[in-house]
């Protein structure tokens, strides 16, 4: 069966790593994998395009698609947009509208890397953590929310942190079930000693952990999360998080990994449909100047191809040539160091369709 694909490539870099990311899907389908796609824009693309960061068009592309990949979304020429305009309102729209709760980020460390990261080599030498950020809910979907003028005619703005059990629990069983298919280690993070919504987040999570009685489940504040991270990662196996939490530390493990031009990202639903991107903004400071690592956009091409289209062999096949270029000597500026090539967007492009 013909799987489809809707491609995203977004705003800023998100055209140029989207670039790169479908010369490996040409080349999978040239060699028969059963995959067709078509474009739609979503942020600030579709907004100059169709006044609105997730048209009806995009929304019906994604929604019939069996996965989505996008790029990234958002830049300063929309920052000054009204709110419900804003290239990252068309993200937390689709991923709302698709019920993509399940949001995977793995922080590996492929050896090759091990001195691009601003840690020492012996710390993160063989690193392979995988975050777990809920994606649909928290003080990111909660109401009320908004600026208002208060009672003594102050302004004042205010958003809520709210998770209900239902939603807890879906995404505790995704974290259960991929710790038991890894190291059986699961540490949830919250801030369980002063928010009440982590502390009911605590609580489900020591209550689903009882059907899955072969998983360590540990307890972690964020605070601490965020320390012990930097100083002794490779204590995690699999980390469970609320939404903003786990946006805030899955950019600090992507340091971990050499670069956050590596970090790749699975948004799941119940059925393993699924978008990704790269964990990764759309970095307007380089935009337009074939600089960005394309890495992490074309690992999430690997993820795609495992989760939501049944092909792990290609999965394998494109993460090996990932490994290959990087034991080349190729590097993109971010995860440049001396001795090693300095290669563009493009060039990085293609070394992995010479390596695949
Ligand atoms: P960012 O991730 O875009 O950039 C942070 C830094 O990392 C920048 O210096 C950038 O150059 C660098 N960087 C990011 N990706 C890189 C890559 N592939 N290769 C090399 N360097 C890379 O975060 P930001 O600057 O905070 O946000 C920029 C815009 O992106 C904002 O509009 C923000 O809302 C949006 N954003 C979108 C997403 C998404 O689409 N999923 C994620 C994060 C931020
Ligand atoms: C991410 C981004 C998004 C988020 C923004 C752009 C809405 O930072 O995908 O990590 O906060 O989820
Ligand atoms: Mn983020």
């Amino acid at each position: 069966m013909m799987k489809k694909i809707a491609v995203l490539p977004g705003d800023g870099i998100g055209p140029e790593i989207i670039a790169q990311a479908m010369r490996v899907l040409e080349v999978l389908k040239a060699d028969g994998l059963a995959i067709d796609w078509e474009f739609a824009p979503l942020g600030g693309a579709a907004v100059d395009a169709f006044g609105s960061p997730y048209p009806s068009l995009t929304q019906n592309l994604a929604r019939e698609a069996d996965a989505i990949l996008l790029g990234a979304v958002g830049g300063p020429q929309y920052d000054n947009l009204d709110r419900p305009l804003r290239p990252e309102r068309g993200l937390l729209a689709i991923r709302k509208d698709l019920n993509l709760f399940a949001n995977l980020r793995p922080a590996i460390l492929y050896p090759e890397l091990a001195n691009a990261s601003t840690l020492k080599p012996e710390v993160v030498a063989g690193l392979d953590i995988m975050i777990i950020r809920e994606l649909t809910g928290d003080i990111y979907f909660g109401q009320p929310r908004g600026i208002a003028v208060n009672e003594l005619g102050e302004r004042e703005a205010y958003n809520t942190m709210r998770y209900s059990e239902s939603e807890i629990r879906r995404i505790a069983h995704v974290a259960f079930a991929t710790a038991m298919k890894r190291g059986k280690k699961l540490c949830s993070v919250d801030k369980a000693n002063v928010l009440e919504t982590t502390e009911f987040w605590k609580e489900i999570m020591i209550d689903v952990a009882r059907e899955y009685p072969e998983v360590e489940l540990t307890h972690m504040y964020v605070d601490n999360a965020a320390m012990q991270l930097v100083r002794r990662p490779k204590q995690f196996d699999v980390m469970v998080t609320g939404n903003i939490f786990g946006d805030i530390l899955s950019d600090e493990a992507s340091m971990l990994t050499g670069s956050i031009g590596m970090l790749p990202s699975a948004s799941l639903d119940e059925n393993n449909k699924g978008l990704y991107e790269p964990s990764h903004g759309s970095a307007p400071d380089i935009a337009g100047q074939n600089l960005a690592n394309p890495l992490a956009t074309i690992l999430s091409v690997a993820m795609m191809l495992r989760y939501s289209l049944g092909a792990e062999a290609e999965a394998v096949r494109v993460e090996s040539a990932v490994k290959k270029v990087l034991a080349q000597g190729l590097r993109t500026a971010d995860i440049y160091e001396a001795g090693c090539e300095k290669v563009s967007c493009s060039a990085m492009g293609d070394a992995v369709i010479a390596a695949l």
